[in-house]
């Protein structure tokens, strides 16, 4: 049976770190507020002329040398991103010309903070189908740019870092890789944590009002997706337990999406889950959207909290809302 292996993982962040006592230059708002709200100490913010398909760029060279293969070996890449150089074309064909490899396909996901699992559920059908043996999955996001970084923006500028994780996919033969995706979505929801304009909703898509009224900014209602996301992710991973007939004690370790401290704390409470078996990294790079599951992958590898043949839990949740679940036996 053939399943797709993780090969490899790489990350990137910007060099500049953004503490949470700097954000009090520009806005109303403490150190302590944003720790006990969201666990978050510091983000990274990319300098000028750094770019969002610059970040995938670092992570995929990390994770393609770390494995011992060259650009060319890649025969697809998919990018996750809500932030992408610019409006189209997607942030993937930039990476691509980044990478030097002209003529392979490029796929861009639009899935928010549930990208990367959405991206993975793409790439694991494509390799169990034998369409492509070597898929780049980038998840990377420059959130800084787009920020409102005045007290009108606080309850989201606060929360959002920039970075990029990747992952090298492979398909295998051997008994591990992934065991199953799962992906929901429910959008009633989706003005609860969005960027409105610019959009062709809008005619024309973009004027000085809706920059007025702050809808080319993240807005959200902060207190509708904790409830719905602390609901959600462990909803999710208990369906993809279910799925495999295997049980929580079954779980070495759970990366969830990097929202807040406290909806990890939320998921791990519901799941009844020993901290040893819960990965955050929330506390240095805030959330980074579609970038926050591979870059805690790939910490979580290098500390050495995930050995050949564990199970490991992915989970997310989103604007959308969207949100599912990965099992891969490593
Ligand atoms: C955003 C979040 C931390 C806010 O916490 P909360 O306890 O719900 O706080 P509230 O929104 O009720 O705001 C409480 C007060 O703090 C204020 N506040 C908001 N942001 C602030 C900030 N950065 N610093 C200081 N005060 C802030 C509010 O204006 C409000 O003031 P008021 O009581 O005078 O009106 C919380 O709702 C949350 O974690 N939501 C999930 C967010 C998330 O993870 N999003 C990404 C998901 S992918």
């Amino acid at each position: 049976m053939i399943r797709t292996a993780v090969v490899s993982t790489g990350y990137y962040v910007p060099e500049r770190v953004v503490t949470n006592k700097e954000l009090t230059q520009w806005m109303d708002t403490s150190d302590e507020w944003i720790r006990q709200r969201s666990g978050i100490e510091e983000r990274r913010w990319v300098s000028e002329g750094e770019s969002n398909s610059d970040l995938a760029k670092e992570a995929s060279t990390r994770a393609l040398e770390r494995a011992g293969l060259s650009p060319g070996d890649i025969d697809c890449v998919i990018v996750a991103t809500l932030s992408p150089d610019h409006y189209f074309p997607g942030s993937g064909v930039f990476l691509q010309r980044k990478l030097g490899i002209d003529g392979v396909p490029c796929l861009d996901v639009r899935n928010q903070c549930t990208g990367f699992l959405y991206g993975l559920s793409v790439a694991d059908a494509w390799i169990r189908a034998g369409v492509y043996r070597k898929i780049l999955l980038v998840g990377t996001e420059v959130h800084s740019r787009g920020l409102e970084k005045s007290t009108a923006g606080r309850d989201t500028a606060v929360l959002f870092g920039d970075g990029a994780g990747a992952v090298i996919l492979e398909p295998t033969d051997a008994d591990r890789g992934v065991l199953s995706v799962h992906l929901h979505a429910d959008g009633r929801h989706a003005e609860k944590l969005w960027i409105g304009a610019p959009g062709s909703f809008y005619n024309p898509w973009l004027v000085p009002e809706h920059i007025e009224q702050g809808l080319t900014r993240p807005q959200m209602e902060g207190r509708e997706v904790f409830k719905h996301a602390s609901v959600r992710m462990p909803e999710a991973v208990r369906e993809a337990l279910e799925a495999n007939g295997l049980s929580l004690d079954d779980i070495a370790i759970v990366i969830p999406h990097q929202a807040n401290l406290r909806i990890t704390q939320a998921l791990q409470k519901a799941l009844g889950l020993p901290d040893e078996k819960v990965v955050s990294n929330i506390h240095k790079y805030g959330n980074t959207t579609a970038a926050s599951i591979p870059i805690a992958l790939h910490e979580a590898l290098e500390e050495g909290r995930i050995k050949r043949g564990d199970l490991v839990c992915l989970t997310a949740f989103g604007s959308g809302f969207t949100w599912g679940s990965a099992l891969i036996r490593w």
